[in-house]
């Protein structure tokens, strides 16, 4: 089953897919956590990327394409968060892979603002936190691995906005696409965490390909 959530920043895509993940072994393959990692080990891509991270603007599709299509081609399963966010994007991914199933987060922007400027992450190992609903056991220290939590560089209110500006002058189209693909679920994703979860589960059970 290949799978991708579709949302605006702060949506709960990311800590979405990962309990998905563990619980059903699909490999989950987050763009944003692909392009920071690059950066902080100052590889050539992550080179190429930063300016466009900080600015809270798209990377240009070559770039995410080349870094994607290869990778994405070896699984037989997969669960992308983040991945495609242009119609260019998704256009060469259902040339190489069609997507079975789109589950779009939808939020308002008031939620948006509140749980981006009260994440937190790991620098170390990309845990996610929040400081108002998922608070590390010790203040601002990351429970897997020790290490002092960080603001993300684009979670700052400006460029939050920023973001989400980006989100619907280049994503938004994603939505007619796959609705024309018959592929798109929505997914109210207000409220508590293990609710959403509930719902992603009943959205895709409902769907012949997806196994327990
Ligand atoms: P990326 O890292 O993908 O950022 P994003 O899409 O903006 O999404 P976020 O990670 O901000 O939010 P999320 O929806 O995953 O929410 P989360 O679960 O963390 O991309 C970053 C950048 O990389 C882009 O701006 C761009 O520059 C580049 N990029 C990436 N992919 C690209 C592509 N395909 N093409 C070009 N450029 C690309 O949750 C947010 C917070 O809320 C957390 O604190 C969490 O604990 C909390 N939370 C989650 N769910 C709930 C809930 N139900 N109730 C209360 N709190 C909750």
């Amino acid at each position: 089953m290949r799978i991708t959530f579709l949302g605006p920043p702060g949506s709960g895509k990311g800590t979405q897919a990962e309990r998905l993940s563990n619980e059903f072994k699909i490999p989950h393959i987050a763009t944003g956590d692909i392009l920071r990692n690059s950066i902080r080990k100052d590889t050539p891509i992550g080179k190429r990327v930063k300016s466009y991270l900080e600015k809270g603007t798209l990377v240009p599709d070559d770039i995410i394409l080349e870094l994607l299509l290869a990778k994405l081609e070896e699984l037989e399963n997969f669960l992308l968060d983040g991945f495609p966010r242009t119609l260019h994007q998704a256009e060469r991914l259902e040339k190489t892979i069609p997507i079975d199933i789109v589950v779009l987060f939808q939020i308002s922007e008031s939620t948006i603002i509140s749980r981006l400027t009260q994440r937190r992450i790991c620098p170390s190992c990309s845990k996610v936190y929040n400081l108002t609903t998922d608070q590390p056991k010790v203040n601002e220290i990351c429970d897997k691995c020790g290490t002092s939590l960080i603001i993300r560089e684009d979670d700052c209110e400006a460029t939050v906005r920023k973001r989400l500006k980006v989100y619907k002058e280049e994503t938004f189209p994603l939505i007619e696409y796959y609705s024309k693909k018959c592929v798109l679920k929505y997914l109210d994703a207000e409220g508590d965490s293990n609710i959403v979860y509930q719902r992603i589960k009943q959205l895709l059970l409902k769907n012949d390909s997806f196994e327990v």
